[in-house]
């Protein structure tokens, strides 16, 4: 196998370097925006170098975000190249148009490194599937929110100090806001959950909610009654009823989610016949994201494409109850009559919809919400 390696950062340099050596996959050329020198494969700053080279067979997308990851997996693949990506943005956004591309033009794509970095998730949900039915799958997708919700608790540090710590390790995406506004966690369950349930969700439909307005004030309150928080997604299919979102979510001690620390991540699926199966591993850095990466191009050898046929749209029904612990300076109408108890400057709601703590949240700013498990 011979690959156009796209992009040498932290995931694209972990792939040259897992790589280097083998005798079954060589890098023929690296498209890197910087001048840069490899003793084993050509670089070079146009990607048409790589799309025009008849020898490379695979191209390894390692770029991330929608442009130009987008038009350069279209070029690859209608140019009858392979493709492995860690790109869930781009899987997300466009699963219905990418997918069926391949299969039409007889090229594999795989994206396993892009839910869970190092564990295989999208890779077992896969073999889950072609024996039973799953009806839930979700849990904590990012390795930069759980690093920075993991310090904050642990170590008491400050939500900057975290971040900061966090980018450096090279868990956080080019632009951390991705992280921690959710939104790579929201694409990384829609991913999860198109391929465990055979289906294509309107992403617009499910909400996203993420961390960044977590306090040491939130913080506290969370350890004085035993719970630890963090950012998790959650999709079920139950009754043929679609229900998906991402929230920070508050877990008791004790419980496996609460116990997950640095980077990692905890996945579970739930099936008809397993039963609840929890994957744990570090869903971020160069060497865990690279190493999946590498096993995608691995399955290319062996005749392993996509996970599963993209399937049809189905509606999302957020009208699922629960409770949520609710931190903001304004008085809110709405927010009084759902109280049932206070904490120290918060409020704990009676169980309400989803759908509708997303909805009041989007139109409250400065407001922090997490969920009770
Ligand atoms: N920024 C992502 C994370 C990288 O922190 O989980 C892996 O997808």
């Amino acid at each position: 196998m011979q690959i156009g390696l796209l992009g040498f950062g932290t995931v694209g340099r972990g792939v040259y370097e897992i790589i280097a050596g083998r005798e079954d996959i060589a890098i023929a050329r690296v498209l890197c925006r910087r001048d840069l020198e490899l003793p084993d494969a050509a670089v070079t700053h146009n990607f048409e170098d790589i799309l025009n080279d008849p020898k490379i067979d695979t191209v390894v997308e390692a770029i991330g975000g929608l442009h130009p990851a987008y038009e350069y997996v279209r070029s690859a693949i209608l140019a009858g190249k392979n493709v492995a990506t860690a790109n869930k943005a781009l899987i997300a956004t466009c699963f219905d148009e990418l997918i069926p591309l391949a299969r039409e033009k007889g090229v594999f794509l795989r994206c396993t490194a892009s839910v869970g970095g190092g564990i295989g998730w999208l890779s077992e949900l896969e073999r889950a599937r072609r024996i039973e039915t799953i009806h839930h799958v979700g849990g904590i997708m990012n390795g930069t929110c759980n690093y920075i919700l993991d310090s904050m608790t642990r170590l008491k540090l400050g939500y900057s100090e975290a971040l900061k710590q966090a980018q450096a390790l090279g868990y956080a995406e080019a632009d951390p806001t991705t992280d921690v506004e959710g939104i790579d966690t929201w694409h990384k369950l829609i991913v999860s959950a198109n391929i465990g349930f055979g289906v294509s969700l309107d992403i617009s439909e499910v909400p996203a909610a993420g961390i960044s307005r977590i306090g040491a004030e939130d913080v506290a309150n969370f350890s004085a009654n035993g719970l630890v928080c963090k950012l998790v997604s959650t999709a079920d299919c139950l009754s043929g009823n679609y229900s998906a979102y991402v929230q920070p979510t508050l877990y008791p001690l004790g419980q496996p989610e609460a116990a997950v620390p640095a980077n990692y991540n905890l996945i579970t699926l739930e099936g008809n016949i397993s039963g609840r199966q929890s994957f744990f591993g570090q869903g971020a850095g160069r060497y865990p994201t690279a190493y999946n990466v590498v096993q995608d191009c691995v399955d290319f050898l062996h005749g392993k494409g996509f996970y599963t046929a993209p399937g049809r749209k189905v509606a999302i029904d957020n009208s699922v109850k629960l409770r949520y612990y609710v931190r903001t300076a304004q008085e809110d109408l709405w927010l009084k009559e759902n109280t049932e108890k206070h904490w120290a400057g918060a409020v704990v709601t009676k169980p309400v919809e989803v759908s509708v703590m997303h909805q009041w949240l989007k139109a409250h700013p400065d407001a922090f919400m997490a969920a009770f498990a």
